[in-house]
């Protein structure tokens, strides 16, 4: 109990520093700790840095409550063109229910509106009925839930590594395929900025055209867990049975990416909407590890979109 709460000062808002980062990675895994119960806060999200790999890609985009020079609340959000990527967004457990989570979105919410973005979107506990009031609240409303499905590395596969180089023309093709999507969608800042973090972005090339590309994340400093490889974002190009094929492909180069790093697992999230995305994971031996929801304000790409998504 820090003596400024006790004479009931209410923390500052400002905006989030990189000097803020070691205690914004040990809140993160101190609030998700409390929020699912786990026995310790390293039981969190292991290893990964996310919070400081979140924060470096967009530092416009962090939040801070501040209670007398102790940071006790944070929220990040991550501009993907005219889409923002919010989360995450924690509360100090013992400064819970007096409003300041309510303070960070809407700070959040203005931040984006300034921007532009006509859309925005985070992961949450669907569990939750006081996750989903506090986002409603603020415009969000729940999608299908989404599974975070995982695959242990099993063999090397002997398919050619498709890592790409983040070019011009890759950047172009990239954006012109999330922007058939969503209109404004982009991930360009997020590519381009993966360059300083442990991760890469693997694509295939079919002549002129980007048939998917995945952005992922592995080791430190990255979102990664562990050893695992972890999917943040892909898309396919295409429609049904070339989708099918290209799928597998992506598969095969992440599992032979994986074995080229040492990884023992491969993590991705998928839309339960996308079906057929998400059978095809399945028969490939991929298993949920647990299911969250999105919640979005504006719009994301529906279920016919050959998307791959985490936003946890
Ligand atoms: C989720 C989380 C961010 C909420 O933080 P918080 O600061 O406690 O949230 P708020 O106080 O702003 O609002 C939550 C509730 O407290 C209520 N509240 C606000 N001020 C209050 C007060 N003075 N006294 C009592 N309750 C109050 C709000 O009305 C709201 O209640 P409701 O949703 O039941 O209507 C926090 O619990 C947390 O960090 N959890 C772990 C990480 C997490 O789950 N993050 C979100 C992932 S998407």
């Amino acid at each position: 109990m820090s003596l400024y709460r006790d004479k009931g000062a209410e923390p500052i808002l400002r905006p989030l520093r990189e000097s803020d980062l070691d205690a914004a990675e040990g809140l993160f895994r101190r609030a998700f700790a409390t929020e699912f119960g786990l026995a310790t806060t390293t039981l969190f999200r292991p290893g990964a840095r996310l919070v400081s790999q979140r924060f470096r890609m967009q530092p416009d985009g962090g939040f801070a409550l501040d209670a007398g020079g102790e940071l006790v609340g944070f929220a990040l959000i991550n501009r993907w063109g005219n889409f923002g990527l919010l989360g995450p967004v924690c509360v100090d457990p013992s400064w819970w229910n007096r409003g300041l989570a309510r303070r960070l979105i809407k700070a959040v919410v203005e931040r984006l509106d300034h921007w532009g973005c006509t859309a925005s979107g985070l992961f949450t506990n669907p569990s939750s009925p006081r996750h989903f009031r506090l986002y409603e609240s603020f415009g969000y409303a729940p999608g299908p839930v989404t599974v975070i499905v995982e695959r242990q590395v099993k063999a090397r596969d002997t398919s050619d590594l498709a890592v790409a180089g983040v070019t011009p023309a890759f950047l172009e093709a990239a954006g012109r395929l999330t922007g058939n999507a969503l209109p404004g969608l982009n991930l360009n800042g997020e590519l381009d900025r993966l360059a300083t973090a442990a991760g890469d972005v693997l694509a295939r090339w079919s002549g002129n055209e980007l048939t998917w590309f995945a952005v992922v994340h592995r080791g430190v400093p990255s979102e990664a867990e562990g050893d695992e490889v972890y999917v943040k974002f892909a898309q396919i190009a295409g429609e049904a049975e070339t989708v099918d094929a290209r799928l597998d492909d992506m598969l095969a180069s992440l599992e032979t990416y994986a074995g080229e790093h040492g990884a023992t697992r491969i993590t991705v999230g998928i839309s339960v909407a996308r079906e057929r995305l998400y059978r095809r994971l399945l028969s490939a031996g991929y298993q949920g590890r647990f299911h969250g929801v999105h919640m979005v304000r504006g719009s994301w790409p529906d279920h016919k979109a050959t998307i791959l998504e985490d936003w946890r």
